[in-house]
């Protein structure tokens, strides 16, 4: 082997033996890209609720003393509603209102404190456990807190 061609296949088993290392490189940058893009985006947009977690703003104490519910269907975490216990009115209580029978979606009857579906007639109460069947299992409750005069969930 003469010395030019010894050089030529030098170069080359060198860049062989640097390629996993760049390509450990790229991947690991994309990996960090992707991680979290939600957080991202909120810190983008400014959205201090987003970038903590999953929390989110559904409505405002005014909405929840006018109507005595938040029904909020377009929440990133999924549809909530948010009442308050009858025996606790400063106590508030926020549930998926998708119905655990055939997925209606409940709703509130203030006068009977309770969340009724309308097409097969169960009946929950404002913490989402089963009054009334059909149903069997329990709606999924939201962790919920008061932000000033925001009304903010998070999954429990
Ligand atoms: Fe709610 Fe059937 S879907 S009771």
């Amino acid at each position: 082997m003469e010395r030019r061609e010894f050089l030529t296949w030098m170069g080359i088993g060198s860049l062989a033996a640097s390629l996993p290392v760049v390509l450990a490189a790229c991947q690991s940058e994309t990996v960090e890209e992707t991680a979290d893009p939600a957080a991202e985006t909120a810190a983008e947009t400014g959205d201090t609720a987003a970038a903590a977690g999953d929390s989110e703003v559904v409505g405002t104490l005014a909405e929840l003393d006018g109507d005595g519910f938040i029904l909020n269907e377009s929440a990133s975490i999924g549809p909530v509603l948010v009442v308050a216990q009858p025996d606790n009115p400063t106590a508030l209580e926020a549930v998926n209102p998708t119905c655990t029978h055939a997925g209606c979606t409940v709703d509130w009857d203030g006068e009977a404190t309770e969340m009724i579906c309308a097409c097969h007639g169960s009946r929950f109460a404002t913490n989402g456990d089963v009054l009334q069947g059909p149903a069997m299992d329990a709606l999924e409750r939201y962790t919920v807190s008061l932000d000033g005069d925001n009304v903010v969930v998070s999954p429990a």
